[in-house]
This record gives structure tokens, C-alpha cells and sequence, in this order.
């Protein structure tokens, strides 16, 4: 768990925004907590969907989550979870108040690149040559749709949003990338990310608040760090 993430999703969390009793989605979390722990350290109490294809990832998640956040100090869970086995893609993400998804760019495209060639993508994490191979092939990828992934999620998301709700992202270079020498992929998860947040800023019902998100986290430029946030119109 990447506790500097974790407390700026809590900050996040804490702004005015946000107030309890809701239901909130975290797309494609993995198994591995963040925006759960910081929920719990905010106090939340409504209901939070956690949205993966993956079985097996939601089932490590949240049959670890209670220890995570006892091993973190922290008050114990207030809210209920619900998992959801939807592509975020296409898939009916679950009416929300409140979507948040971190670093989801990267695994968007590489999943779907791995689905749409037959590719196991259990390995890209523990598998660095594979990795690179997925890597060079999605960036090298112009002539399909991949690249349109992120706005589709987006598109999808949005039509979940409650009215009033908040959808908030974040992207940053992972230590994977960093140590590992991914700039490629860095790069154009970067550029696809100020791409949705434009797209949004294009929206006539959404309100931005990308650089409220921004004065509450404090991005680290060292790491490629940016947020974005809209408002749906109530
Ligand atoms: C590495 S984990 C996510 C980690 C998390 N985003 C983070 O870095 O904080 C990747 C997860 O994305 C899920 N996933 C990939 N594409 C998806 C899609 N289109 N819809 C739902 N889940 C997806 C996979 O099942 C996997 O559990």
C-alpha cells in the first residue's frame, strides 16, 4: 500500500465536496487498497462499489482490507463494501455520487492490449520483459481504438454520475515505471489523462474542478503527478 497516496486521496476526501452517506465507485483498485484505506480514514460511512473484472484481485482486496487499515492505526471501517465484477469499458458501473479512480490509465490499455491478443496480464506486473513488449506495442498502437479507451471509460463513468456527483482520477508515474525505465508509457498515460481532462473542460454539464483537486493534494511534479475533477450539474 502507497501511504503518500493514501493521505492525499484522504485529503481529497475531506474537502468540502464529499459528505457522508453516499455511494461512492473506485474503479479498477487491484488488490491492493488505497482509495479503501482512505476512506476509512475519513470517516466515510455510505457505500463504496469497488469496480474490477477480476474476481480473484476484489476477493485479496477486501479480505485484507480490515487488516490494512488496523495495521495503519486508524479507526475501523464505517462504511459497507459491494464488489462488482463490470468492465468499467461498457460494463453498468453502479449509480454513484462519487467516482475515483487512481492510476487507471495504464491498466485500461494494457489489460485491454493483453485481451484483445490472447495475452495473460498477470504477468505484466511481475514480468519485466513482457511488460516492456505490452508497453512498446500499446504506445506504437495509433491505428486501433486502444488509445480511445480512457474517453470511453469516462463517457461511461459520467453516465453513472449521479446528478451533483464528483468524478476525481489521478495519474502519476508508478515506481514500476520509474525503476524500471517505462518513460514510454509514463508519457502517453500523461497525455491521454490531460486529454480527459480537456474533454471534460469540453462537457457543458460538467464544472471543473481540476485545480481545486490540485490545491488540496499538491501534486509532486517529480513523480508526473496530475489530477482532474469534474462535477456533474445537479
Ligand atoms: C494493477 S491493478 C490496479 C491498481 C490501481 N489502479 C492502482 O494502481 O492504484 C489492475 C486491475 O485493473 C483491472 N482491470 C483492467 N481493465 C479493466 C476494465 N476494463 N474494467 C474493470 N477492471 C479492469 C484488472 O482486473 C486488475 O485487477
Amino acid at each position: 500500500m502507497n501511504i503518500v497516496t493514501v493521505n492525499k486521496w484522504r485529503r481529497v476526501f475531506n474537502a468540502p465536496s464529499l459528505s457522508n452517506n453516499q455511494d461512492i465507485s473506485d474503479l479498477l483498485p487491484g488488490d491492493d487498497p488505497k482509495i479503501e484505506v482512505a476512506l476509512a480514514a475519513a470517516g466515510f460511512n455510505g457505500t463504496l462499489h469497488v469496480v474490477d473484472t477480476s474476481k480473484e484481485a476484489l476477493a485479496r482486496l477486501t479480505g485484507s482490507l480490515d487488516d490494512e487499515i488496523n495495521r495503519y492505526r486508524l479507526n475501523p471501517r464505517e462504511y459497507t463494501i459491494k464488489s462488482s465484477y463490470e468492465n468499467v469499458t461498457s460494463g453498468a458501473i453502479p449509480p454513484s455520487d462519487y467516482i475515483a479512480g487512481n492510476h487507471i490509465i495504464d491498466d485500461l490499455l494494457s489489460y485491454e492490449f493483453c485481451r484483445r491478443n490472447g495475452l495473460d496480464p498477470n504477468n505484466l506486473a511481475k514480468d519485466v520483459k513482457f511488460s516492456r513488449e505490452v508497453w512498446d506495442a500499446v504506445c506504437n498502437d495509433t491505428q486501433t481504438t486502444l488509445h480511445n479507451m480512457p474517453q470511453a471509460v469516462f463517457d461511461n463513468a459520467l453516465s453513472s454520475l449521479n446528478p451533483g456527483g464528483i468524478v476525481a482520477l489521478a495519474s502519476y508515474e508508478s515506481r514500476f515505471e520509474r525503476e524500471h525505465g517505462f518513460g514510454h508509457e509514463t508519457q502517453l498515460c500523461k497525455g491521454l489523462f490531460i486529454g480527459l481532462r480537456e474533454y471534460g473542460r469540453s462537457l457543458p454539464y460538467l464544472i471543473d474542478k481540476s485545480d481545486f483537486i490540485s490545491s488540496v493534494v499538491k501534486p509532486d511534479a517529480w513523480r508526473s503527478e496530475h489530477w482532474i475533477a469534474f462535477q456533474k450539474s445537479a
